[in-house]
């Protein structure tokens, strides 16, 4: 995209950032303002939370200025943020400026316009803070692709082996109740498996005993709760304002939980952190990025991520639920077992699942900063952002647009077969389209592949066992909650 800065109002040349063809759109003031200092961005962030909520909150402001982009200020404001202006991108053209970085620079804007102390962190600003222009940037990626790429052939039996204990327990339970709660049964396997994964050892063995995904929930709640709103009654929202948004929670108080999660990982990845050392990061600074790494990025992506792909597909119903029955029985008796060749030949298993990651992307908003003068555009306008500026993109709007995605708002499981494939480019959940790949130069996330993986076995596992099941969905602080409130066992295999 051509940054122009001194071009005619009426019309500009400009291209978007996913390198689709020039456009020629008419070049428009960004509408919007940011208000009086301190109190502009004190009303957005009670909008935001309490008057409307989040969707009313973007709908409205797209409604008044008639536009998918415009100027806002994003919570927490003051004073956990020192500025919290920003320029919202809600549609899917807009939105991929934010993957550029030879356009936007991804510095400390992780988690939006603060960033938690690095006390939280061993005192180290890690991997998912820095811009690319940082050489640490990529040292560090590169080492998750390392260790990654070392674990490969463990994905499949060891989520395999998660979900067997994960499904024996929903069915315990499901023998003295009659519904089951998924998320906590979720977030118990997803950490076992995640340290299972990187510590090569079962939690339980270790000091965190059965601990471990309270203390990392814990962990979390320091670093977003300037993001969450608790859902109390209305009379308590104001001090639900003050401690949660106005000024950070202090780390100390986590301090305990957060060393007895090091001191497991530091224990148990002796050799990953020799292959740091060699790489030329301090093993301690190495250390902070993998507990990071597997506690925030993957525990924390995985607790987002299940309960969603659950719900939606539970909401679905027993149609779709037949014919994933169908197509994942079908496959592993040919193939004889659940291999990466087999799953890659499951096409409506895995449009379900970016279908899910379509609807609900687990990580939702995205923020960067103008590198320099330049020129985004929306399907109707093009708009000037001045270097410095902050950008914002609201996900779910942007793989919801209804000029790409016919019924946005339906979960389609078919979607993405056959032609639909062709929409893969507008699947953004991994902070890049899907059909391109993280490198050390972008913030892509490194585990892309990963995490398809395991939805697919996910589901895979799921109607190898059962049939059908039912769902009751439910809002949580950060994404969604399910509870299962039937379960059908398989009746043939
Ligand atoms: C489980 C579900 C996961 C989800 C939903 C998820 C999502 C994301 C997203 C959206 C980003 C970009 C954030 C941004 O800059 O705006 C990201 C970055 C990152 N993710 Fe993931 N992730 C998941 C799992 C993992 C796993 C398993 C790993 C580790 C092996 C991982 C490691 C990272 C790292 C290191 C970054 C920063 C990348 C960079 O700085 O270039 N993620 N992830």
């Amino acid at each position: 995209m051509s940054s122009n800065s001194s071009s005619s109002p009426s019309k500009l040349q400009s291209s978007s950032s996913n390198g689709s063809p020039s456009t020629d759109l008419p070049l428009k003031p960004i509408p919007g303002n940011y208000g009086l200092p301190f109190f502009g961005p004190i009303k957005d962030r009670l909008d935001y939370f309490y008057r409307q909520g989040k969707d009313t909150f973007f709908q409205t402001r797209i409604q008044e200025h008639q536009s998918t982009v415009f100027r806002t200020n994003m919570p927490p404001g003051p004073f956990i943020s020192s500025n919290s202006n920003v320029i919202a991108l809600l549609d899917a053209i807009s939105f991929p400026i934010l993957f550029d970085t030879s356009k936007v620079q991804k510095l400390n804007v992780f988690v939006g316009t603060y960033m938690p102390s690095t006390a939280l962190t061993g005192g180290y600003r890690v991997c998912a803070y820095l811009d690319p222009s940082e050489p640490k940037h990529a040292l560090l990626k590169r080492l998750i692709f390392s260790i990654l790429a070392s674990l490969h052939d463990k994905f499949i039996p060891l989520f395999r082996n998660c979900l067997s204990e994960l499904f024996v327990n929903l069915e315990d339970q499901f023998s003295d109740k009659s519904k089951v709660y998924f998320n906590t049964i979720s977030d118990k396997m997803s950490f076992d498996f995640v340290f299972r994964l990187f510590c090569d050892q079962n939690p339980s063995d270790t000091r965190l005993g059965s601990k471990g995904s309270t203390m990392s929930d814990k962990w979390l709640f320091f670093q977003l709760a300037p993001l969450m709103a608790l859902g109390l009654p209305k009379l308590l929202n104001f001090v639900e304002d003050v401690l949660l948004h106005t000024f950070p929670l202090p780390a100390f108080l986590v301090k305990s939980d957060y060393n007895k999660l090091y001191n497991a990982f530091y224990g148990s990845m002796a050799s990953i952190l020799d292959e740091a050392e060699q790489s030329g990061i301090k093993r301690n600074e190495a250390c902070h990025n993998l507990v990071f790494m597997a506690g925030f990025n993957t525990y924390g992506g995985l607790k987002t991520l299940l309960p969603a792909l659950i719900k939606w597909v539970g909401l679905a119903g027993e149609k779709l639920h037949r014919e994933l029955c169908d197509e994942i029985r079908t496959i592993v008796r040919a193939e004889g077992g659940i291999t990466f060749s087999a799953l890659e030949k499951m096409t409506l298993t895995k449009s379900v699942v970016y279908e899910a990651l379509r609807i609900e992307p687990p990580v939702a908003f995205q923020y960067a900063k103008a590198k320099d003068d330049l020129v985004v555009h929306s399907h109707d306008a093009a708009f000037e952002i001045k270097k410095g500026e902050m950008i914002f993109g609201y996900q779910p709007l942007a793989t919801k647009d209804p000029k790409v995605f016919e019924d946005p708002e339906e979960f389609v499981g078919h979607r993405f077969v056959g032609e639909g494939e062709k929409l893969l480019k507008y699947v953004y959940w991994s902070n890049g389209r899907e059909i391109d790949d993280p490198t050390v130069e972008n913030k892509q996330c490194p585990a892309k592949d990963l995490v398809v993986l395991l939805s697919r076995v996910m589901l895979v596992e799921l109607f190898l066992r059962y049939d059908t099941f039912t769902i009751e969905a439910g809002t949580l602080l950060l994404g969604s909650s399910a509870t299962f409130t039937s379960l059908t066992k398989a009746t043939s295999i």
